[in-house]
Order: C-alpha cells, then sequence, then structure tokens
C-alpha cells in the first residue's frame, strides 16, 4: 500500500488491525496475478518520476499539481502514461494541468449526495465498490480521518495507484482489491458506510444490506446510492436479460421498496435525499473512455427507455442508520 502508515495509525488496537494487516499483504499477490500487471507496474514507476505537495480534493475537478510546475514535454508523456490506464470511468481529475475527463462526471453525484448525509468531518469511512477512488478523494477533501475503499476491479486499483502516486505527503485513504464478500462479517467498524453503483449487481440485495449494516458501528450512516424504477409503492423491475445493455443487473426497486428494504434489515432514520434521471452530460464518451456509453444504452427515438424497453437510468440516494447498541441482523 501507499501509505501503511496511515492505515496502522487509524486501526492501531482494533478488531480491524489483524485482518487490514493480512489484506494489504494479499494484495500485491492479486495484483501481479493480473496478465496486464506488469505494463501497468512499468506505468506506475514511470510516473514517479513527477510529485507534488500541492493538492486539492475538495474542488470538484480534483487537483494534483499545477500546470506550470512541469515543461509541455514531461505533461505530454504523463498524459500518454495515464492514457495507458484506459479506460477512465470516474473523475475528472486535474494532474499538473491534464484534464482526466472521465466517462462519468462523478462530481455531479457528490453534489446531489453531500449535503443530505452526516458530515464526513473525522469520521472513518468504508467506500465499498469505491471505482478509481474520485469519491475516496473527495470524502478526504471533506475531512474524512481515514478511508477505506474497496474494489475488486485491479484496473481502478491501478488507477488509484496513479493519481495517489504524484502525491508526496501522506494520504488518509487506502485501497483493497476485494469484493465486499471478503470483508469479515463483523466489522462493527465504520461511522460511514458507502455504497453507491452496487447494489443492483447484487444477486441477493437483502444480504447486501445485512452486511453494510454489518461495517457500521452501531450509530453508524449508511450511504446508499442505486438504480431505481419511478413509482410509489413496493414495486420492483428484474430485468429478463439486460437492462441498458449490462447483463449484471439485477433487482431495480422504487425507492418506497428500497426504503423497506433496510427497514427490514433493521437500519431507522431512513431518508431518500435525492431522485435523479441520469443525464448524458452526466455519463458520456469522452477520450479517456472511448467504449458505448449512455447514449447508446437509450432507445434512440424515446430516451425515456433503454435499448431494450426498460425505463431510462434513474439513481435514488438513500441515507439510514444503524441503531445504536444494536446486534447484527
Ligand atoms: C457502477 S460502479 C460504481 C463506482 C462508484 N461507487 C460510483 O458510484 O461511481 C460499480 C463498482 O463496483 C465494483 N464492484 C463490483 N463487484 C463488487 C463487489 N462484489 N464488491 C465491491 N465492489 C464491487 C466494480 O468494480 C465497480 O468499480
Amino acid at each position: 500500500m501507499n501509505h501503511p502508515e496511515t492505515w496502522t495509525n487509524a486501526v492501531n488496537n482494533t478488531s480491524l488491525q489483524p485482518w487490514l494487516d493480512e489484506q494489504v499483504a494479499l494484495a500485491e499477490r492479486i495484483y501481479s496475478a493480473h496478465g496486464d500487471y506488469s505494463r501497468w507496474l512499468l506505468t506506475l514507476e514511470q510516473l514517479s518520476h513527477y510529485t507534488t505537495s500541492e493538492t486539492d480534493f475538495s474542488l470538484p475537478v480534483i487537483q494534483i499539481g499545477k500546470r506550470d510546475h512541469l515543461s509541455e514535454q514531461q505533461k505530454n508523456e504523463i498524459e500518454q502514461l495515464l492514457f495507458n490506464l484506459h479506460p477512465w470511468r470516474k473523475g475528472p481529475f486535474n494532474i499538473f494541468g491534464i484534464t482526466i475527463d472521465s466517462e462519468w462526471r462523478s462530481d455531479i453525484k457528490w453534489h446531489r449526495m453531500i449535503n443530505g448525509i452526516t458530515p464526513l468531518q473525522g469520521r472513518r469511512v468504508l467506500d465499498i465498490g469505491c471505482g478509481n477512488g474520485y469519491y475516496m478523494l473527495r470524502m478526504l477533501g471533506a475531512g474524512a480521518a481515514w478511508v477505506l475503499g474497496i474494489d475488486p476491479t485491479i484496473l481502478f486499483n491501478m488507477q488509484f495507484k496513479a493519481v495517489t502516486r504524484f502525491i508526496n505527503h501522506d494520504i488518509r485513504a487506502d485501497l483493497l482489491p476485494i469484493g465486499i464478500d471478503q470483508l469479515p462479517d463483523d466489522l462493527d467498524y465504520f461511522d460511514t458506510v458507502f455504497s453507491m453503483g452496487v447494489l443492483y449487481h447484487r444477486r441477493s440485495p437483502i444480504d447486501h444490506l445485512i452486511k453494510l449494516f454489518s461495517c457500521l458501528r452501531p450509530g453508524g450512516e449508511l450511504v446508499l446510492e442505486t438504480l431505481v424504477i419511478e413509482g410509489a409503492g413496493d414495486q420492483l423491475l428484474l430485468p429478463e436479460t439486460r437492462y441498458a445493455k449490462m447483463r449484471n443487473i439485477w433487482f431495480i426497486p422504487a425507492p418506497q421498496a428500497l426504503k423497506t428494504w433496510l427497514h427490514r434489515c433493521g437500519y431507522i432514520n431512513i431518508r431518500i435525499v435525492d431522485v435523479s434521471t441520469t443525464s448524458p452530460a452526466e455519463q458520456r464518451a469522452t477520450e479517456w473512455m472511448k467504449f458505448e456509453s449512455l447514449k447508446d444504452f437509450l432507445d434512440p427515438d424515446d430516451h425515456s427507455k433503454t435499448v431494450e424497453g426498460h425505463p431510462a437510468p434513474r439513481r435514488a440516494i438513500l441515507v439510514a442508520q444503524r441503531p445504536g447498541n444494536s446486534k447484527r441482523p
């Protein structure tokens, strides 16, 4: 990991420490088992030549280094190296004046969410399915004491390593290349747990919500973001095959159904913070993500539908609390 002293301090003498020690040791083995790892490692090594102490994680475009710190030739070299880690799904980042214009304008979701949740100042945060860590850095920018991200997609881990490699001071964030099923069932630890864009990929959404509950300390807060359908009541959509060309989409509930699920799992103070339809301004193909994107997933004649005829992507953000002194369900 980049900053072992950070997580050691954060988890010292807690139930998390032995598990985390073991995971950090395992991470390198997981990375090196990937067929592209040696290529990515070379890219990361070449990026190590450029470092800065100037960062700002509180801005919509995460800032690392200043444009006039490097020559045009050096910036061209960095740009080419970062392109080696295509596709960039989450961002945007600005690195020494190079803007990584990712597929998702992740700042738009952040803006919808941040004023509806308990302020992150001083909190220990877990971000499940954190992608390349864009939100982890925004969480640090909002004052989080420590952020642990987990994501099993190795390329996104490499992007996080690339972005944080430029920073020559410790950051209070760590990323592990694991999925939620690899987390222990008895963490009872984090003040805030984020699960954004993951629930609809889970075959068993109730088990997912129960696992999230067990990651929280009693009294901690869940921030849940997922696809929803329009409508009142406990309706849900289970696509027969694909949804917006994706094969791995399972349950898409109405917001009220999501509240019922959370209630049944033992959460309290359940609130819907936002419901928004995803727009092509928020998700689109760019130079940094050259594959198909939202507009290719929508019916060309009717953008209220996906190409399969399902309702177009709509996303809800909910917060919910694990009761104080509660046992796990
Ligand atoms: C749609 S993206 C959402 C990324 C980010 N949280 C966001 O909201 O923009 C889903 C992410 O979950 C990750 N993921 C897939 N299966 C997972 C699992 N079992 N546990 C944790 N993360 C998972 C994927 O690698 C991907 O980065």
